[in-house]
């Protein structure tokens, strides 16, 4: 199994630094170690994707293109990733993203959710609550040894802020008990540094959720995983552009399409210079910052 520890980062890519263009020459690394040496070759995927966990051949369902979006050939040891909260939204979207690469994809689902369109795109579907730990511990063992953590667990304005907190510290917790690869947490625009940034209008409908988010934020920067925090602005259910962007100024906002921001945390996964850090996730179209906006370099 890969680990990306913190202190793997290239020193210009470090929070706090200035961020330099990726050197010549050096080509993005992917979710598994033959990932940089395929792209170097200019291969595309033509087919099934060869590998130990990730061999999509020996997962259920058929591998479903609806995105259209150019993918690149992982390698043939690509990780398989575990998703909390994939029954819609961001975590729909990157699960059938990621299957459309051939990657393995658990997820974890309410026993009331419907699950039609995950099994469509052959995603292993484990029934459960984040509110419970069990459930939660069941996931990962779903999962097996190894492999990422996705969550974009939140709960709605009726439902107040529980999950938002207490699911996530849940998924937290687990997977600081286990070996795992990278944990993406897709939080909200206004968590964190951010909030004092916030409209009044937006933290007097959203501060509750954005406040629990922000504690369980502070809880996995308390752990020794190989975290990345991703922020995203104004949810809108349309097709991917690719004109998201990554961005750890606080003062950024705007809006983004759900599918972008899962193509953001796909490509997060494969890039281990986004360990440790904090972004905002915004549609270049429509962002907008008092300060001059600079995109994060994230590899391809
Ligand atoms: N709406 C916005 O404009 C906006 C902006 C920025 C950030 N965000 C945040 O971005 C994230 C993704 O948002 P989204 O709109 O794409 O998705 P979403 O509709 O908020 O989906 C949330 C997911 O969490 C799951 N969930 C909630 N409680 C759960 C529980 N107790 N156990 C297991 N699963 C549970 C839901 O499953 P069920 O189907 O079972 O409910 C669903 O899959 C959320 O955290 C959201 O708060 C939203």
């Amino acid at each position: 199994m890969r680990r990306w520890p913190r202190d793997s980062v290239p020193p210009e890519r470090r929070t706090g630094e200035r961020y330099g263009a990726r050197p010549s020459g050096t080509a993005p690394p992917g979710i598994g170690p033959s990932a940089a040496a395929a792209r170097g070759a200019g291969k595309e995927p033509s087919g099934p994707i060869p590998g130990a966990q990730g061999d999509f051949r020996s997962s259920p369902g058929p591998i479903a293109g609806k995105s259209g979006i150019r993918y690149f050939f992982l390698g043939e040891h690509v990780e398989p990733v575990l998703v909390f909260g994939a029954s819609r939204g961001i975590g729909l979207e990157l699960a059938r993203h990621l299957r459309e690469q051939g990657v393995r994809v658990v997820a974890m689902v309410r026993a009331e959710s419907s699950i039609e369109h995950l099994k469509e795109v052959g995603v292993e579907v484990v029934r459960g609550d984040a509110l419970e730990p069990r459930d939660v511990a069941a996931a990962f063992d779903a999962l097996g040894p190894g492999g990422h953590v996705v969550s974009t667990l939140g709960g709605s304005l009726h439902q107040g802020p529980v999950v938002d907190f207490e699911g996530n510290v849940h998924v937290i917790d687990e997977a600081a008990r286990r070996e795992v690869g990278r944990f993406v947490f897709v939080t909200s625009i206004g968590c964190g540094e951010m909030m004092p940034f916030m409209y009044d209008r937006i933290r007097a409908i959203l501060g509750k959720i954005v406040e629990a988010k922000t504690r369980a934020e502070e809880h996995l920067v308390r752990t020794s995983l190989a975290w990345t925090i991703v922020r995203p602005g104004g949810l809108r259910s349309e097709p991917a552009t690719g004109r998201g962007i990554l961005s750890e100024d606080p003062e950024i906002h705007g809006f983004i399409h759900r599918a972008d921001v899962a193509l953001l945390v796909a490509r997060i996964l494969r890039d281990p210079a986004t360990v440790g850090r904090k972004f905002a996730a915004i549609d270049s179209a429509f962002a907008k910052c008092v300060n001059p906006i600079e995109p994060f370099p994230l590899a391809e």
